[in-house]
């Protein structure tokens, strides 16, 4: 084992002062949870690509084997991300070198996509695929992920055909829609005053402009729609309190609010009202210039929209499963629920194993970010972290030391840790922040 080099999918890449990623989320490269047949991550993206599909004459392309490996111009530079984007720091994403990283969402293949686009003769394309991100260890955060990219482009020739067949497509798309007795939708328009961050861009007209988002948003409002009445139906069905065999069947809530993107203008969220709470759902946006001019369109020919969404997300909420590292899992007890039934249902939790809590505290000459505490963890303990936080914190005013206790929650999924278990992968815990971070464990 040459520690210079890192090797991801067959592929050997030299190793920088860039790199932070690690063995523990090497492994997981290549798992494509999203093609694993009857995975709800895989169930949720049939579900949206056919929804999808449904609003088109032609079916979008489906990417669905794209390597996670890409460069940080395609993940970054030709998105229009700022060089100072918190998303590009080292705290945030896994660099493998100075070229290269693991991408942090789906977007990273637009401009390729476009590209490809110019010899397909199809202007729809979906991308599902695995996203790496660097974060805190809790119940909903994994530091891999899967995501839906989508996006649909038209060529500006301003004919009346060509906006004639957009608004067709709207206006079964409303049709659509109108067929769910119970959906209610907020939606907010683009600003109209130029210069704001979600004006539209100057190149395109109003009419353009509108056009496009209503194609987008009713895009959306299908896909949600699609997926939350699966939920609600299949739920109500076998729920005891619905004494006449009558389908009672929730509003369906959403609402369209303003958001930003690096690569789309004006860019929008949406967001479904879910157990109490307003929940985002899918960022999305009309694409930007220069993404287009990236792909290699000159002049200003292009114009189109572009989502994405979080799968994993999708399914912990349709699905109710309570913990994201039971995706990841191999325990029957999980697998075979989803070969037994189709579509959407209520995940049955099996029994689940004792957490067990261990506190650290050390002192630190420098202070260490707090995703670096959360890597050191994960890669000494797997998923064998249930989640993990930051208890106390304070500085030494003499000294300028630094004081920090973590607590972790330690639990296996697939059985019990003993006291014993826990102390000696405790101990492994200091012994790596001793190393690491040449910290001084306080008693
Ligand atoms: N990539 C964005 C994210 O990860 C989502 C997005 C995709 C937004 C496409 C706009 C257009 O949050």
């Amino acid at each position: 084992v040459n520690s210079n080099k890192i090797n991801i999918l067959n592929n050997v890449y030299n190793k920088t002062d860039l790199s932070n990623v690690t063995n523990n989320i090497i492994k997981h490269v290549g798992r494509n949870l999203h093609l694993q047949k009857n995975h709800p991550i895989n169930n949720i993206r049939e579900i949206i690509e056919k929804s999808i599909d449904s609003t088109s004459s032609k079916p979008f392309i489906k990417y669905n084997d794209l390597t996670p490996v890409v460069s940080i111009k395609q993940n970054f530079d030709d998105l229009g991300f700022p060089k100072n984007h918190p998303g590009r720091s080292k705290s945030d994403t896994y660099y493998i070198n100075d070229t290269y990283l693991l991408r942090t969402h789906t977007s990273a293949h637009e401009v390729e996509c476009f590209q490809k686009m110019q010899t397909l003769q199809n202007n729809g394309y979906l991308i599902s695929a695995d996203v790496y991100r660097r974060d805190e260890i809790d119940k909903s955060h994994y530091p891999v992920f899967y995501q839906m990219e989508g996006s649909k482009t038209w060529s500006r020739d301003n004919s009346k055909e060509n906006f004639n067949k957009i608004q067709t497509e709207i206006d079964n798309m409303k049709k659509q829609l109108s067929t769910f007795q119970n959906l209610s939708i907020e939606d907010v328009d683009y600003t109209h005053e130029p210069e704001s961050v979600n004006c539209k861009q100057s190149h395109m007209t109003d009419e353009e402009t509108s056009i496009l988002i209503s194609h987008m948003k009713r895009t959306l409002e299908l896909v949600v729609a699609n997926l939350f009445m699966q939920r609600y139906k299949n739920y109500a069905s076998s729920s005891k309190n619905n004494k006449k065999g009558e389908e009672v069947i929730p509003e369906i809530k959403m609402r369209w609010i303003e958001a930003y993107f690096p690569w789309t203008q004006p860019s929008f969220e949406i967001e479904v009202f879910f157990n109490g709470e307003w929940l985002e759902i899918c960022g999305c946006g009309l694409v930007r210039e220069l993404a287009y001019k990236n792909a290699g369109f000159t002049k200003e020919t292009q114009m189109g929209w572009a989502f994405g969404i979080g799968l994993d997300r999708m399914a912990m909420l349709l699905y109710d499963i309570p913990d994201i590292r039971l995706l990841w899992s191999t325990d029957e007890r999980f697998l075979k629920q989803f070969r037994e039934k189709e579509g959407i249902f209520k995940f049955k939790p099996f029994s689940t194993h004792a957490v067990m809590s261990r506190d650290v505290s050390f002192w630190l000459n420098t202070s260490v970010h707090l995703n670096d505490f959360m890597e050191l963890v994960r890669e000494e303990l797997g998923d064998m972290v249930e989640s993990c936080s930051l208890v106390d914190e304070f500085v030494n005013p003499k000294t300028g030391r630094k004081s920090q206790c973590f607590r972790i929650n330690y639990q296996h999924l697939d059985r019990n840790l003993t006291n014993e278990d826990v102390n000696e992968l405790h101990k492994g815990v200091e012994k790596k922040l001793i190393e690491q971070f040449g910290a001084e464990i306080r008693n």
